[in-house]
């Protein structure tokens, strides 16, 4: 009886131990498929083509540096005119289970042979042209090391799958957009002097909307490279032909040059701006220090009381502005070779002495020069289920870069030589002024305003965005940070704005389309200039959703997400 009473207390015992056991696996299984995190993904670049690529690699379980080489060799293909692989770029790579933010420097080189002086007359004036459009006018190129390095390290598909649908498109073709038609056809003029960018990129009646681009010498590099890996690029065939066709035409490369070619893992440059963080790319970018100083100035008004695009917003814009791109002619160079005074510019101390100033009504001093426009680069921003981010901005500096594609590469070459300070206070083609900082030097990087940025809260990824331009990059996406974290705009929204820009010299204030009020009364203290200024390609992560805009400023542009709760 005892024994039965046991027997039963014990099946009694069992039974609740194993109700309890049930209880908590599905506890456990209802915990983590509640607080599972919603798969969220999102790419934005200035081709729906690319954008469609890189959405594919990330569907298939790719990473976000996985798309983002993707994304690069197709807009390599399909935006000619900044895609790139014979210039270079930065990349700002998150990872988000390190909680780590990496920067990428790929950008083009001085050929050792370069001097000081390269562009210069007898008389010491600069050869008009020179660093634009000449044999002279290119640096080593960068990307094919820089989307290898990024791949190596932080991608996890083999490289081949990212590079065989650009081979495609490259061999089969595009369709061309009426946008891109006119755009190709607009700087015919830099494609006839060279033999192979005219037969590529020139026809006799012109491009049309829905002529199909084919590039074939450019789908055999691909190709080359995708069996050869990145020494195809630095020793192999095609650096060969790369130096061959510029030693025949009075150009300076050397192997040496491509085989020394290094890319550099760089800590990304970050500054508080209120509650959020700020990283985006050290020197030889000015973006970085520029919209860090920018930010840290800013943060001393209460900018989210003002009215956007209102009067006394516009002139705190304009005079931050004018102190950051005094200092960036001033200071900002290659660090390798010139001692950049980082911590001073992007000081909360120094930002102060600046505030302290605008309110004063000082503004930072100036010389007088001229500014001749022109405006390319692109930017891709993505971000993966993980988490993990890419920003991503590259280019051959003006739209199509020098026009010279080396004979039978299909490779259009980038003339970055021209964003060194080729004299003292000579303009550049987006009218910056230099100094002893930005000197050409053999080896050396020419200064970027190329400003991929990050920004983040409670150290997770809030806003991804980039944008073209030439020196107005760090302007839009510094009205880009503002729009969003102060005046609590989305994309959209932001994306609708007129946007301004300054940069100290010339003293212009170039703006997109502000009202006729404002303009009556900003005129009577600045010169004004009407300008389309470039698109930003964002990222916006809140309250558990997502938004990516490829802003309509230029057509042609795609951004998707995805959000999987
Ligand atoms: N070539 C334009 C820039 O790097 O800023």
């Amino acid at each position: 009886m005892v024994r039965d009473t046991l027997k039963i207390n014990l099946n009694r015992k069992l039974h609740s131990l194993k109700f309890l056991i049930i209880a908590f696996l599905l506890f456990l299984l209802f915990t983590n498929s509640t607080e599972k995190k919603p798969e969220t993904f999102a790419v934005a670049t200035r081709h729906h083509i690319a954008s469609d690529i890189g959405m594919g690699v990330l569907r298939a379980g790719g990473n976000a540096v996985d798309a983002a080489v993707a994304v690069a060799f197709a807009l390599s293909v399909v935006n000619p005119s900044a895609g790139n692989l014979g210039g270079g770029g930065f990349m700002l790579i998150h990872l988000a289970e390190r909680e780590e933010t990496i920067a990428l420097d790929y950008r083009e080189r001085a050929p050792k042979k370069s001097s000081q002086d390269m562009f210069l007359n007898a008389e010491g004036n600069v050869i008009k042209g020179l660093s634009l459009n000449s044999t002279l006018s290119a640096g080593i190129p960068g990307t094919v090391a820089g989307l290898f390095y990024a791949i190596e390290n932080f991608g996890s598909f083999e490289v081949e799958s990212l590079i065989k649908p650009s081979i495609k498109l490259a061999r089969e073709g595009f369709v061309l957009s009426n946008f891109q038609s006119k755009n190709i056809n607009k700087y015919k003029k830099k494609f006839l002097s060279n033999k192979d960018a005219k037969k590529i990129f020139t026809r006799s009646e012109g491009f049309k909307e829905n002529d199909l681009l084919i590039q074939e010498d450019l789908a055999n590099t691909l190709e080359r490279i995708l069996i050869n890996g990145k020494k195809e690029f630095y020793s192999g065939i095609t650096s060969k032909r790369i130096i061959n066709f510029y030693k025949k035409n009075g150009g300076i490369f050397s192997q040496e040059d491509f085989q020394e070619y290094k890319v550099k893992k760089l800590r990304p440059i970050c500054g508080a701006y209120r509650i959020y963080k700020v990283c985006s790319m050290p020197p030889p970018s000015s973006g970085g220090i520029a919209l860090i100083q920018m930010l840290n100035v800013l943060e001393n008004f209460d900018i989210s009381k003002l009215e956007h695009n209102s009067l006394e917003y516009l002139n705190i814009l304009i005079s931050t502005m004018d102190y950051a791109f005094f200092d960036r002619a001033k200071y900002l160079g290659d660090p390798e070779f010139f001692e950049v005074p980082q911590n001073m510019l992007t000081s909360k101390k120094y930002a102060l002495e600046i505030f302290k100033n605008i309110k004063a009504k000082k503004p930072a001093p100036k010389a007088n020069i001229k500014f001749t426009e022109s405006e390319e680069t692109t930017h891709f921003s993505i971000i993966d289920k993980w988490g993990n981010v890419v920003s991503n901005t590259y280019t051959l500096n003006t739209a199509y870069g020098s026009g010279i594609v080396p004979t039978g590469t299909g490779i259009l070459m980038n003339n970055e030589m021209d964003d060194f300070s080729l004299k003292p206070g000579y303009p550049n083609a987006y009218g910056l002024v230099g100094s002893e900082a930005n000197k050409i030097e053999p080896k050396k990087t020419p200064l970027s305003s190329m400003s991929p940025i990050i920004v983040f809260q409670n150290n997770k990824p809030l806003l991804i965005s980039g944008s073209p331009g030439g020196s107005t990059i760090i302007t839009t996406v510094l009205q880009e940070i503002i729009n969003v974290l102060d005046f609590g705009m989305n994309l959209e929204e932001s994306s609708k704005q007129s946007r301004i820009h300054y940069q100290n010299l010339p003293d212009i204030v170039f703006h997109e389309d502000l009202k006729f009020e404002i303009i009556e009364i900003l005129s009577k203290r600045k010169k004004l200039a009407k300008r389309k200024l470039g698109e930003t390609h964002s990222i916006l992560l809140f309250d558990k959703n997502i938004e990516a805009v490829s802003d309509n400023r230029r057509p042609d542009g795609k951004a998707s997400t995805i959000l999987q709760q």
